[in-house]
């Protein structure tokens, strides 16, 4: 079992090999899990990840009335089968100290809005990663007709009269606010516009999704979605698409490690803007017919710069990950970080392991060292604890890797994955 207080331990300075089985994505199995709320008939998801997130997204679907019903994989890396049965709901209300553990539980408001014509869901918590406000998912709600009030940390939200189709035009570019929309608007009276869309992948995987339960959509994975609304959605079976943040951050973990490493059930085209840089970095990258093939021989990674944007530009959830390699490269590396702020909490702790890294505004810059040396270091979210896992591995010596629950909550088994690479690795339980 995995409790919150276990701790990683690595001890630094193996080359992986072998194989390591991506997992299917977070980011497409959380919305997936939502879109189960629009139809009365019940929703199969496919390789889903055995993750924390996952388990409070079902927590909460459960509180709605839904039935979940999980089949565990078997092998690692194929996730499980979740069966998910809204026929009824007894719930239209999801409580703070349930939306607080995670960020995206916001996305149950707009699939219960349309389904329900009634929502009350309390305003969310999730990754301490900057400011994060809803405004964008609630001017979707307003564009579709619905009375949108704040109420005491909660967003009450309602159409008595049910969703009519509009005209959503997103002033930021929003993941999942851009999710919320399609959902609502798959239900929705009439046509519904979404313009300056998100257009990360998961979203595409939403909306085929949505399609197979009887949704019409077009311009999945462009910034403008046309989405005409029907009665009702039927239900459907869809297998999660591969996660990218952790096809990204393996490939980082091979450029910082050394060695050579077939990630499985992968596809290239998901980490388009990461490629590039990988090779500037000095490491090969292959397509194969099961996944991406990566290698690096000895020679210490060289220093590039990476910008994140919202796809299919480089990922912000990669950006700590990217900062490990350039921890150990040779040069000066810029990272900007510009969809978050405040998304530079794993600097002090790679600063403890012997990083020369200095920030200035939204950038870091970041002078190689020769080689990291192992601590004590503090996962302080999601993504960043596994940036420490990643800077463990190219340490001189023993890296301890303390509240890891920040690391479950993402990442399926990463210390099993790594260990079977070749990875000095192990999980000790509190
Ligand atoms: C999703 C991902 C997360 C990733 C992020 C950006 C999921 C479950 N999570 O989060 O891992 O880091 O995309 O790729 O898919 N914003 C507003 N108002 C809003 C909504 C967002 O100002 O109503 C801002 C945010 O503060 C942020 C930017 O827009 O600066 C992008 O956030 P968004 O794309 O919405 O991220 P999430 O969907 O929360």
């Amino acid at each position: 079992m995995r409790v919150a207080m276990d701790r990683i331990r690595i001890r630094g300075g193996a080359r992986l090999c072998g194989e390591i089985p991506i997992s299917g994505a977070k980011n497409a199995a959380l919305p997936l899990m939502a879109a189960c709320l629009l139809s009365s008939e019940p929703l199969t998801l496919a390789n889903v990840p055995q993750l924390a997130d996952v388990e409070f997204m079902a927590a909460l679907l459960r509180h709605l009335g839904v039935r979940a019903e999980w089949q565990p994989g078997t092998v690692l890396g194929e996730g499980g089968t979740y069966i998910l049965n809204a026929a009824e709901l007894s719930e239209t209300t999801a409580d703070y100290d349930i939306v607080r553990k995670m960020r995206a539980s916001f996305l149950v408001s707009g699939p219960l809005l349309a389904r329900a014509g009634y929502a009350k869901v309390s305003l969310p918590g999730g990754c301490a990663i900057g400011a994060r406000p809803v405004d964008l998912h609630l001017k979707a709600m307003e564009a579709l007709g619905a009375e949108v009030v704040l109420e005491e940390g909660y967003v009450v939200v309602s159409a008595a009269e049910g969703l009519k189709g509009g005209h959503i035009e997103f002033p930021v570019v929003s993941v999942g606010a851009t999710e919320n929309a399609l959902m609502m608007a798959a239900l929705a009276q009439g046509r519904t516009v979404i313009a300056n869309a998100a257009r990360e992948p998961e979203i595409a995987d939403l909306g085929i999704c949505l399609i197979a339960m009887g949704a019409k959509i077009s311009g999945l994975g462009t910034s403008q979605i046309v989405v005409d609304g029907v009665p009702a959605l039927h239900g459907a079976q869809h297998s999660v698409l591969p996660d990218r943040i952790e096809t990204g951050t393996y490939a980082f973990a091979v450029a910082i490690a050394g060695g050579e490493v077939e990630l499985t059930g992968t596809r290239g085209e998901l980490i388009g803007a990461v490629i590039p840089l990988l090779e500037r970095v000095g490491t090969e990258i292959a397509e194969t017919n099961r996944g991406l093939k990566i290698h690096r021989n000895g020679v210490r990674p060289i220093a590039v710069d990476a910008t994140t944007a919202p796809f299919p530009g480089f990922p912000t959830d990669l950006q700590a990950q990217f900062m490990a390699l350039m921890a150990t490269a040779q040069g000066v590396s810029h990272i900007r970080e510009t969809i978050f702020e405040n998304r530079f909490m794993h600097v002090p702790e790679l600063l403890r392991m012997g990083a020369d890294v200095r920030i200035e505004g939204d950038r870091a810059v970041v002078s190689g060292v020769e080689r990291l040396k192992g601590a004590p270091v503090m996962a302080t979210d999601l993504r960043a604890s596994s940036s420490l896992v990643l800077a463990g591995l190219a340490a001189e010596g023993e890296t301890m890797v303390h509240r890891v629950y920040h690391l479950d909550r993402g990442f399926e088994r990463m210390e099993e994955k790594l260990s079977r690479a070749g990875a000095e690795i192990e999980r000790l339980s509190a």
